[in-house]
């Protein structure tokens, strides 16, 4: 799943109580522009999972800083929790392909350590299509090299999706689920190459409303300044991916939502439910239809929480993570960054992320998550 937010990664070297950790501070940009309508209209058109939100989604990227082969070629990745492949764009992408001519290109032809692969691949994801062939490189990020990974030369990026985001490509942080067949995927090879101690890495994301933009990635372990309390630890309930299992959701005491897989997914700007769940939502919350969007009061102080409960602990949004304000035509108005999937599950993008952080642990398959601190460096 991709993401309309933005991972810009500054990458530096640190060691945690002697343990190898690779940190990448990641900075938000925000863009908001009231002409890019970023939430979903109430409308179930379409069959494609997962197609609601994302595609018009463009006021945020997370984008971060690497660069692949020898010499060094540099690009702008989203670092994805919710995909496992890793792909850049091709110098060998024909020149009608505007999404990919204007991003930067890696080339092959000019990197010493460049191994072919040659087989060709095909990616969907929520918001559009990559197409290309599949090549091996050594990926550099926060100080370490990363030899011998196999990732993605795009020859074709779906136009709709890709022409105006901000980042060239994708780094997937998935445990394996869809990933191509032989291939390791990067935190299984990096994992593998002892390139961390620990299987483990934390995403800390600054919420909208923080004053200081951005966040971070830990690879090899987490920041606990970055964090309220305790890690709530739980199984991640679908092998392969960074999924959990939600086993109730209310508002106001009312029960809205069951128990339900969760996907935690940096590439997804809102939180996305299934559709039952979404209108539960909306009825709850008083919503009504203005100019094909559910609308919601703009009073934060009048609204209820969402109660998620996971694991026996309840992990509220409050309005200020799933309320946003809006500029359309010349009116403000607020809407839920929420939107419904034809999916039996939830996707917990950027909205859940920047209020909750989370720690990925590989080796023991669990998910921790805790309220993050907001505004600390
Ligand atoms: C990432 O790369 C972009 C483009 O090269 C650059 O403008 C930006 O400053 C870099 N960010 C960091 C954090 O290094
Ligand atoms: C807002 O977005 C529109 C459409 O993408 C673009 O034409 C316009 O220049 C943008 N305005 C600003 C201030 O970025
Ligand atoms: C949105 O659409 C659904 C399905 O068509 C409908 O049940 C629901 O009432 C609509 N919501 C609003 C606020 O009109
Ligand atoms: C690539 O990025 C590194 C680190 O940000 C920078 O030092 C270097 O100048 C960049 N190279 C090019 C060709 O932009
Ligand atoms: C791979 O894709 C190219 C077009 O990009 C096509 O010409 C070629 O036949 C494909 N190869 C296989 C084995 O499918
Ligand atoms: C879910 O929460 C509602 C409201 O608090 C409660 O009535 C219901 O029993 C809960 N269901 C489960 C399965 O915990």
């Amino acid at each position: 799943m991709l993401r309309a937010v933005f991972i810009l990664l500054a990458l530096s070297f640190v060691t945690f109580a002697s343990k190898k950790v690779l940190k990448v501070p990641l900075y938000v940009r925000q863009k908001i522009n009231g002409s890019e309508q970023l939430f979903a209209k109430n409308s179930t058109r379409g069959s494609k999972p997962l197609l609601v939100a994302l595609q018009t989604h463009k006021n945020l990227e997370y984008y971060g800083n690497i660069s692949m082969g020898t010499p060094r070629q540099n690009f702008s990745v989203i670092f994805d929790t919710g995909s496992s492949n890793t792909w850049l764009p091709s110098t060998n992408c024909p020149k009608s392909n505007s999404a990919c001519q204007n991003h930067r290109r890696y080339d092959s032809s000019r990197s010493s350590s460049y191994i072919p692969d040659g087989r060709n691949f095909s990616l969907h994801y929520g918001s559009g299509r990559v197409v290309g062939y599949l090549s091996k490189d050594t990926l550099h990020f926060a100080g370490a090299d990363l030899t011998g990974l196999i990732f993605g030369e795009s020859l074709y990026l779906q136009h709709f999706a890709f022409n105006s985001v901000k980042f060239d490509g994708l780094v997937g942080l998935g445990l394996g689920v869809l990933a191509w067949a032989n291939t390791k995927p990067f935190l299984t090879l990096l994992c593998e190459k002892r390139l961390v101690d620990d299987c483990i890495f934390s995403v800390y994301l600054r919420s909208h409303l923080s004053k200081l933009p951005g966040g971070e990635i830990i690879f090899g372990g987490f920041d606990k300044t970055k964090f309220e309390g305790k890690l709530h630890y739980v199984p991640i309930s679908r092998s392969n991916s960074w999924s959990l299992e939600i086993t109730n959701t209310t508002v106001e005491s009312k029960q809205i939502g069951g128990k339900s897989n969760a996907i935690l997914d940096t590439g997804t700007s809102l939180v996305l439910m299934p559709q039952e769940t979404y209108y539960n939502l909306l009825r709850a919350l008083s919503t009504r239809l203005q100019i094909g969007y559910n609308v919601l009061t703009c009073r934060r102080e009048s609204l209820p929480n969402i109660n998620i409960v996971i694991g026996g602990k309840v992990f509220p949004l409050t309005p200020n993570d799933y309320l946003r304000e809006l500029t359309v035509d010349r009116k403000k108005i607020c809407l839920l960054a929420i939107a419904p999937i034809k999916m039996p599950f939830w996707v917990l993008g950027d909205v859940f992320l920047g209020r909750y952080y989370t720690v990925y642990d590989a080796t023991a398959k669990k998910i921790g998550l805790a309220k993050s601190v907001q505004g600390s460096g």
